[in-house]
């Protein structure tokens, strides 16, 4: 089996679902490679310990990612840092030369997000992707298929989202999620949107306009030490956008929300499309529930599925068991160092997101972010 040797930078909540992916990648039954970490950075050392107890392969820990960067041993990055060190960790990544998943927004705003699409442009031998999982899930993968074969036919309306809800607690501490200096302007858009555009994206829905209503409904919160500091983040974003369908001409609506204080929505990311053939349905909320309805003039009768674990990258789980967030994260982890050894995804729809699709993503928040301080609809 090919190796790919990866440095983590940015070993946090996401660095450590990865690590904890590539332990587990015996997991996975049909792939010819595999992740094998060597080197760790975190700027934070209590976060080391965790790594050095669990994974002997790593033998390079530091806190300066410029060292890790120097390790010819490295081969591939996974860079999960703030938003705001995005753009010069993805640049200065690519630039030594190394493969690259870098976590979304992919930049802090727009003007990072440029810089970095230059560095890829300059640098045309590496991949580089940004995360997104949840197109992985089983049924997510059947509407790909069903998208493949043109099942929904004209297209009517599309929904698309990510929703959470702890910050419905006022006295949730702030976290640097929550600090535009670190999160960025876009707020609840830089966190939650790339999941939300992941596929419609992938699927040709291309917004050229949107129409947007943002809203802060916490505007403070404990700081470190418990008194009351700003919250300046849009807590909430709701975008109407209009999209051509790629197949069939006419123009449908696309929804698109993240939302920080939805409540009762602990992780819910869900998409739902409406065709004139068919509909199909899928929430995380109820994750092995697909509905679908396929309709040729008969009944208009939605159907419930459940579905078992069936998977882009087959896997020792039997067929009937429940797939989750972290079977999502190996799946996605699976596509990427296919594309790595392999020079091209699994599928359409069994692929990270480019940096295409990203700079996309970044085009439409910062037309969002005009449409609502104007009050206008933006061209995308
Ligand atoms: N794909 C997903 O589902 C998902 C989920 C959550 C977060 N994210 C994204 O992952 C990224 C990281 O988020 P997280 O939730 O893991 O955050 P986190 O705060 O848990 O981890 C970030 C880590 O970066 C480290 N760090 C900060 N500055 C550093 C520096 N200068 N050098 C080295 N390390 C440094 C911190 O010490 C911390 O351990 C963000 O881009 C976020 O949007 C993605």
């Amino acid at each position: 089996m090919k190796t790919v040797k990866f440095g983590i930078i940015g070993a946090g909540l996401m660095g450590r679902e990865f690590a904890s992916a590539c332990a587990r990648w015996c997991h996975l039954t049909e792939i010819q490679a595999r992740p094998v970490l060597v080197a760790l950075c975190d700027k934070n050392p209590d976060i080391h310990p965790w790594y050095r107890n669990n994974f002997p392969s790593i033998t390079q820990f530091t806190d300066d990612y410029r060292q890790l960067l120097a390790n010819p041993e490295v081969e591939a990055v996974y860079c999960a840092v703030p938003h705001n060190l995005h753009e010069q960790f993805y640049c200065d990544i690519i630039r030594a030369g190394k493969h690259l998943l870098g976590e979304k927004p992919f930049g802090i705003d727009k003007q990072a997000n440029d810089a970095i699409m230059a560095c890829i442009a300059a640098h045309p031998d590496q991949i580089v992707r940004c995360s997104s999982e949840f197109p992985f899930y089983p049924p997510m993968q059947r509407i790909g298929h069903l998208l493949e074969e043109d099942f929904f036919g004209q297209i009517i309306e599309v929904n698309s989202g990510f929703l959470h809800s702890s910050d419905l607690n006022p006295m949730k501490p702030i976290n640097w999620k929550r600090m535009i200096e670190f999160n960025g302007e876009y707020g609840c858009m830089g966190d939650l949107g790339m999941h939300a555009c992941h596929f419609p994206f992938r699927a040709g829905y291309i917004p050229r306009t949107v129409r947007a209503v943002l809203s802060k409904f916490v505007t403070q919160r404990p700081g470190k030490d418990g008194q009351m500091v700003p919250c300046k983040t849009w807590d909430n974003a709701t975008l109407l956008c209009d999209c051509e369908d790629p197949l069939h001409g006419a123009v449908f609506p696309l929804v698109i929300k993240t939302q920080r204080i939805a409540p009762g929505e602990t992780d819910t990311w869900y998409f739902e499309v409406k065709g004139m053939k068919g509909c199909a349905k899928w929430s995380s909320k109820n994750p092995r529930r697909l509905e679908i309805m396929d309709y040729r003039g008969g009944d208009q009768a939605m159907q419930q599925i459940d579905m078992g674990y069936e998977t882009a990258f087959k896997t020792i789980t039997g067929g009937i068991f429940e797939f989750g967030f972290t079977d999502s994260i190996l799946q996605m982890w699976a596509s990427f160092i296919t594309e790595i050894t392999e020079g091209k995804p699994k599928g359409r729809f069994v692929s990270c997101v480019t940096p295409e699709e990203a700079a996309l993503s970044h085009r439409l928040f910062t037309a969002a972010l005009a449409s609502w301080k104007n009050g206008t609809v933006e061209k995308v």
